[in-house]
């Protein structure tokens, strides 16, 4: 499984492009412009209705090359043909890593273990269709009659947030007959403004999880289904106003949900892998089966692109190459995602899951530990809002930060000149922040002589712009798997499990021990944790009264 038994900064390969990194550092990418005119053009690659414009990173031509050796070395057209194939790649799970056929088109076929999973696939989307075109239509009736109007979905992680993300992404698409709320926190907060407003004979729960045991989750239903109790007042109720999403049919029946409104995926779909599985009934409910179709399909048309696109011409390759250059090679910790498009706006928090989660790792596949920096931090927010915030950072801090510009076309709601001057922002940052501005330019602005060095710009600073025609549910698959693979080939490369998630265990084993704790019973002599955790504990009870 793993790579090779050479430590991956022991390869030549990796070597080379420490070599290269020294050999090209202290060229500024006003030189690199100046030296070749025609960077831009060479820098750039246009594939499947996406420009990608790379040429303002700190890189050549050579460096791509280098960078193309190292995805080489490790084997990634290999490795993608084992996770298309339904290869077993989370080894430490020991699961294959099928988010790809979620979105394979009717007639394929990926077989796991003997199986072929794509009709299953289509089974469950053909129900999901069904059931949406039943509550849109307001065919599907409440217990008292009437039909849905709103739509809760409860879940956390990735049953929360590539829901939520979608639907703020697609609501110019959505059915505006029908409001959304998303619940994830286990503060009440959140579930009591989420209702606060809405009517429980129009309400339909969606229970999202993959294995049905989530505390946040199940506490979130349960405080739902007392909800609905108090307002409906009979258990048959339920079943009209209840339905799940998960691979757990037993905890499902356990909570009280029947099966028949149960909708099904399975464990070789990674929980921040999942929005276009079940998972995405949400989703469906707000665009429509065929909006979802749509989505489906630009999530395909990108696999398609990575899986069979040279590595030169691979946009996820690019991408995940590039950042694995800043990160390894110049030193950047984390990467601004910087939206230039509202109904983005909660893109960069559904990233920081998918790349977080995957890549913040620090085992190898054979269970050695690392001795070089892998996952970035994602983070951002959308255009121009950033600017007037930490924008100042990424132009004259200290760190170096590379950032992903997304821009599209077409406006979806145009008005007046809101969109060209929103572009004309997006590609102004880009500019300033690898040319930024010298003593002498600022100089000539006759700027007094002790401002000169706060109101220069050194520039430099590596971006990449993303530049679709419109955002639609198509773009928004093909912009999602753009990221899901961009994950796999920094993994692979990295030589980590890209499909666990041990890291986030620890934390909820201990609150478990907690939680009874803090009843008013125990008392203090009984803790038994550190100092700092027994006294907080102790004040918390005492604040709590
Ligand atoms: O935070 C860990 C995690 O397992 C995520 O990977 C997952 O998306 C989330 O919890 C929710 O899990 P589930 O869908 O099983 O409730």
């Amino acid at each position: 499984m793993a790579q090779s038994s050479r430590s991956l900064t022991d390869r030549p390969s990796w070597k080379a492009l420490q070599a290269h990194a020294n050999q090209i550092q202290s060229t500024h990418l006003r030189d690199h412009f100046k030296s070749d005119p025609g960077r831009a053009e060479k820098l750039s690659l246009d594939a499947i209705g996406i420009h990608l414009d790379y040429s303002k990173n700190r890189i050549t031509e050579e460096t791509i090359s280098l960078l193309i050796g190292l995805a080489e070395d490790a084997g990634l057209k290999s490795r993608t043909e084992a996770m298309f194939a339904g290869e077993k790649i989370n080894i430490t799970e020991g699961r294959a890593v099928l988010h790809t056929a979620l979105r394979a088109p009717k007639g394929t076929s990926v077989m796991v273990d003997g199986e072929d999973v794509v009709p299953g696939v289509h089974e469950v989307l053909g129900r999901m269709s069904n059931f949406a075109d039943r509550v849109r239509s307001g065919e599907w009736l409440g217990y008292t009659g009437k039909p849905i109007k709103a739509i809760v979905n409860i879940g956390i992680g990735g049953s929360d947030l590539g829901p939520v993300m979608a639907y703020e992404a697609l609501r110019y698409y959505s059915d505006r007959s029908l409001t959304f709320r998303f619940v994830s926190n286990v503060d009440g907060t959140d579930f009591a403004e989420a209702v606060h407003d809405l009517s429980a004979e129009e309400t339909l729960f969606v229970v999202s999880s993959k294995t049905f045991t989530t505390l946040e989750t199940m506490t979130n239903a349960r405080s739902a289904r007392t909800w609905a109790l108090e307002h409906l007042k009979v258990d048959a109720a339920i079943a009209k106003h209840f339905v799940a999403v998960s691979t757990n049919a037993e905890k499902v029946t356990e909570f009280g949900i029947d099966t028949a409104n149960m909708f099904g995926f399975w464990d070789w779909v990674g929980g921040r892998y999942s929005m276009d599985s079940a998972i995405g009934l949400s989703t469906m409910l707000a665009i429509g089966p065929s909006g979802f179709r749509e989505l489906l399909d630009g999530f395909h048309q990108m696999d398609v692109h990575f899986r069979t696109a040279p590595l030169r011409e691979n946009l996820p390759v690019l991408m995940g190459l590039i950042g694995l250059w800043n990160t390894n090679f110049l030193g950047a910790h984390t990467s601004a995602v910087l939206p230039y498009e509202q109904y983005l706006k909660r893109f960069p928090a559904y990233l920081q899951q998918l790349t977080m989660e995957s890549n913040g790792k620090h085992i190898t596949l054979d269970g050695t530990a690392v001795d070089y920096q892998t996952g970035s931090i994602y983070w951002g927010e959308p255009g121009t809002n950033g600017q007037h915030s930490f924008y100042q950072l990424i132009h004259q801090g200290t760190r170096l930060i590379p950032c992903d510009f997304v821009l599209f076309g077409q406006p979806l709601n145009q008005l007046g000149a809101h969109h060209d001057i929103l572009a004309a922002n997006a590609l102004a940052q880009a500019e300033a922040l690898a040319f930024g501005k010298t003593a002498e330019e600022v100089r000539s602005d006759n700027v007094p002589e002790h401002l000169v060095a706060h109101k220069t710009f050194e520039g430099n600073r590596p971006s990449n712009m993303i530049l679709i025609d419109k955002l639609t549910p198509s773009s928004l698959g093909k912009l999602v798997a753009l990221y899901e693979h961009i994950v796999f080939t920094q993994g692979i490369i990295w030589n980590i499990d890209s499909f666990d998630q041990w890291g986030v265990e620890l934390g909820k084993v201990l609150a478990q021990r907690i939680i009874p704790e803090l009843d008013s019973a125990v008392p203090t002599d009984a803790l038994h944790h550190d100092s700092s955790t027994n006294a907080l504990i102790t004040k918390f009870k005492a604040l709590r009264g």
